[in-house]
């Protein structure tokens, strides 16, 4: 008997205000910035899943194959009742943890939590039949705007896999870490996987294919805004810029104007000038060192307790608790 359910777990109405608040406020500062929440509508989580799958792209792979050797230590050591998994959009991963925790038999709730509510849905809809004693209770939620969700029995283990945490800015990372450790109680455990400082041309291609398909996502964020806010964003106007800043240790994805031009985005009732040339931020991805992972962790009041890489060393999953 499966069991699933989704809720939209903010108002109506935050998503439209959101998204008119980051446009407003990003598109008129300088230098212009986006964040990358705004890439995840239907669309854009179908290119993402295509860049898990590109050759370049080397941080699924080698979180998938930290799980599969991980997975069942993780089951053992937490032996979760419930996963709750921020970001999630297709949960591809995620089926590794819940078959080890499925074995071992302690598992009863899933909560994946994302922006992308289609992808949310496919994959809550499909985890649900693959795995029928599972309670599925898929979030709508944005989990920069508050962590007070819904979650289900403890002991929980909070995923955060992807190096989604990359995503976010310094300050912005902070802030979320000490959200994330109030939704811990003693007994709960953080899984969080961060990709890791390497060869510079080894980051740059795994953000700029030759297929192109980061860069198709990258300017999928104007076609969200063309929509949603009855913009005139020409994407043929605009490159896909990948570049790593050394001194941030992070990637910089950019979109870069190829042309002096001016664009109306007509429900703000703006007109933004792009100078040719002008580059605007689309999103930052972090790339981290284990002393950091734990330096960040120990500043929101986790303490880092496992930590494991792939046979490489590109890519590094910890396995944290509360102080
Ligand atoms: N965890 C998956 C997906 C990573 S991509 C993996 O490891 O492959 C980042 C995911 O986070 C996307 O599904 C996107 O929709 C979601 N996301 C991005 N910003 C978000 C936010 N502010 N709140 C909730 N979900 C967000
Ligand atoms: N969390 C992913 C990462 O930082 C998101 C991502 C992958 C991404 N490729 C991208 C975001 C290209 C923007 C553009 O690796």
């Amino acid at each position: 008997m499966s069991s699933y359910d989704l809720t939209r777990f903010l108002a109506a109405d935050h998503f439209s205000h959101a998204l008119r608040h980051d446009v407003q406020h990003g598109l008129t500062a300088s230098p212009k910035t986006l964040p990358p929440k705004w890439f995840y509508d239907t669309r854009g989580s179908e290119l993402f899943e295509e860049i898990t799958r590109l050759p370049e792209y080397y941080p699924t792979r080698a979180e998938r194959g930290i799980l599969m050797s991980r997975a069942r230590a993780i089951a053992a050591i937490t032996q979760a009742r419930t996963l709750v998994e921020l970001g999630s959009g297709s949960s591809e991963k995620t089926r590794l943890l819940l078959d080890a925790l499925r074995e071992l038999g302690t598992l009863e709730t899933y909560v994946p939590v994302d922006v992308s509510e289609s992808a949310l849905d496919a994959a809550g809809k499909a985890l649900a039949v693959e795995f029928p004693s599972l309670a599925v209770h898929a979030v709508v939620s944005d989990f920069t705007h508050g962590l007070d969700l819904p979650t289900g029995p403890g002991p929980k283990i909070v995923a955060f896999l992807g190096g989604t945490l990359g995503n976010l800015l310094p300050e912005e990372r902070a802030e979320f870490l000490s959200a994330l450790r109030g939704m811990l109680d003693p007994g709960d455990f953080l899984l969080l996987g961060t990709d890791l400082v390497k060869d510079p041309k080894v980051l740059v291609a795994a953000y700029d294919d030759t297929a192109g398909v980061t860069a198709a996502f990258n300017k999928n964020v104007l076609a969200v805004l063309n929509r949603e806010l009855d913009a005139d964003f020409d994407p043929a106007q605009f490159e896909h810029v990948a570049l790593w800043d050394a001194r941030q240790e992070w990637i910089e994805m950019r979109l870069r104007s190829t042309r002096a031009q001016s664009v109306k985005i007509r429900a703000l009732d703006l007109a933004v000038h792009f100078e040719a040339g002008e580059e605007m931020r689309t999103e930052v991805s972090a790339k981290f060192r284990r002393t950091r992972v734990a330096d960040e962790l120990s500043a929101a009041g986790l303490r880092l307790s496992e930590w494991w890489t792939d046979s490489q060393g590109r890519f590094g999953l910890s396995l944290a608790v509360p102080r």
